[in-house]
């Protein structure tokens, strides 16, 4: 061996040393930051680095219009929603991060993205074949970095975001989140739960809207006015950029149910108080006794229980209370339906709501807990269901009911001048033949309702639907 070839491989042997100690170095960082992402995300990550291939203009994808830092996350996460055909584990997102102003050159980064659902297409039968799911893209940050832009490049197209932040929250009371309310007719619902949510704590509504019947929308806007609850349009989707639109479905025609995963995850992170809910207007969750804040509130502080779920009860009224009488509120029938549960849950730890149950949290030693406690369903067909009749007598109210029931007759007076508009179950029927002809051809048509129901719909009523609004970016 030449004294000058000995000297290059020891020379080797030291880059590769160097690099290996870097790797384990590397690795080391990667876990010592991410406790709540477990190896195999940190894996992926460092995996990540090395393969994969940029999303490009080509592909179908929008994106909701504010990406999130999450500083409930340690260290903090950007999180940026997205409906978007299912992506491969090595596509990413090519962003630049814009940290304290523009005065830095911007940091590149691939991001990757997850199924908020779990699973990609989702494992709902009549979701299956919708082509856009919705998305989170997400990637750590370094605690002292203060992220002020993003900007995702889709080959030579483009995407900028502005960024909010997200902390813990402070602030006692329960915020209740509904998910896109379409075409929905039953005004009478909205009082009594309103009522109903209050009494037990609830502080804030938070109603994403698409569209309903003139007299509900009447209702929603009076509580609007009153400062109790706040609209949030959640109108149809934009198109694709116009160089892919022919090659893809309509959004609107093939994302599930008006997309409400996307929006009730982000409904949740604009909870500012300490508890939130994701709950129908024909949901109300109660404990056994006393105020649902203070139940759960003692059942959660200072625990590991970062979610109550709350049993199915479906409940009806004698008289039912689309005839605009109310008094049946008093007594309540319950008919016991184990199953699917809603719940409760801490805003401060909350990560991924699903319909039914919470599935992850920030900090992954938190759990969720089944609660004694009930979900009164009072469902437009709650008396058809054959379940067992509850022994337990739950009520809406945590108090004396009968002021509360005054109350109700006294909003739906004041909402229509006394006149209550009568209850035709035209719609409800309009929209279940329209869903009902989805499912028996699972395989060619999504269960889009916003998209593939409306010719059917607006024969029935003359509805208010979302105005537009710039909610969803397109790459240009
Ligand atoms: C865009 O991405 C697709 C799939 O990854 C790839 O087949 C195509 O060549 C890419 N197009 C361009 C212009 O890079
Ligand atoms: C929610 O979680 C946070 C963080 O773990 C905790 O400090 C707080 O006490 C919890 N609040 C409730 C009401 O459970
Ligand atoms: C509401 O229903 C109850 C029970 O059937 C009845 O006694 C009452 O008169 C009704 N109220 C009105 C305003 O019709
Ligand atoms: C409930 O039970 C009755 C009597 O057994 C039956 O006729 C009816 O179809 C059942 N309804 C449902 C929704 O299962």
């Amino acid at each position: 061996m030449t004294p000058l070839f000995s000297k290059l491989k020891t020379k080797k042997i030291q880059q590769y040393k160097f690099v290996l100690i870097l790797l384990v170095f590397v690795v080391f960082i990667f876990i010592s930051y991410e406790p709540d992402f477990g190896y195999l995300d940190t894996i992926h990550e460092l995996l990540s680095i090395v393969a994969g291939e940029p999303i490009n203009a080509s592909f179908p994808i929008i994106f909701y219009q504010s990406a999130y830092v999450d500083y409930r996350f340690d260290p903090p996460r950007l999180r940026i929603f997205t409906l978007n055909k299912c992506v491969k584990n090595t596509q990413f997102l090519l962003a630049d991060l814009h940290f304290n102003g523009d005065n830095s050159a911007p940091v590149r980064k691939n991001i990757y993205g997850k199924p908020l659902e779990g699973n990609c297409p989702s494992p709902l039968p009549p979701a299956v074949p919708c082509v856009y799911n919705s998305y989170q893209f997400s990637i750590g940050l370094r605690t002292n970095e203060d992220l002020k832009k993003v900007t995702i490049h889709l080959g030579s197209r483009r995407v900028d975001f502005n960024v909010q932040k997200i902390f813990k929250k402070t602030t006692k009371g329960i915020t209740v989140c509904l998910q896109p309310v379409y075409y929905y007719s039953q005004w009478q619902n909205i009082v009594l739960y309103i009522e109903a949510w209050r009494a037990q704590g609830a502080t804030r509504f938070i109603v994403y809207f698409h569209s309903a019947t003139k007299e509900t929308w009447r209702t929603l806007e009076y509580y609007r006015d009153l400062g109790m609850i706040e609209i949030k349009p959640w109108p149809s989707f934009p198109s694709l950029p116009i160089d892919i639109a022919d090659k893809y479905p309509k959004v609107d025609d093939s994302v599930y149910i008006n997309a409400y995963y996307l929006a009730m995850n982000i409904c949740i992170l604009d909870i500012k108080t300490t508890l939130g809910t994701i709950a129908d207007f024909d949901e109300v969750m109660v404990p056994t006794k006393g105020r649902l804040l203070d139940y759960a509130t003692k059942e959660m502080k200072g625990t590991k229980v970062g979610a109550l779920a709350f049993d199915n009860h479906y409940t009806s009224f004698t008289p039912r209370i689309d005839t605009s009488n109310f008094s049946g509120v008093a007594s309540p029938k319950f008919n016991f339906y184990s199953g699917p549960y809603k719940y409760v849950f801490n805003a401060s730890v909350i990560h991924v709501a699903q319909v039914h149950w919470a599935a992850s949290f920030t900090d992954s030693s938190m759990r969720s807990k089944i609660t004694d406690g009930a979900l009164l369903h009072f469902r437009y067909n709650a008396e058809d269901r054959n379940g067992t009749t509850s022994e337990k007598n739950f009520r809406f109210f945590p108090d004396d009911h009968s002021t509360h029931i005054k109350n109700i007759e006294d909003t739906a007076h004041k909402l229509f001048n006394g006149v209550m508009p009568t209850f035709s179950s035209k719609s409800n029927d309009a929209l279940q033949e329209c869903v009902n002809k989805v499912i028996p051809v699972e395989d060619k048509v999504c269960l889009s309702t916003s998209g593939i129901c409306k010719a059917e719909m607006d024969k029935v009523n003359d509805w208010v639907y979302a105005e537009s609004e710039l909610l969803f970016l397109v790459a240009t």
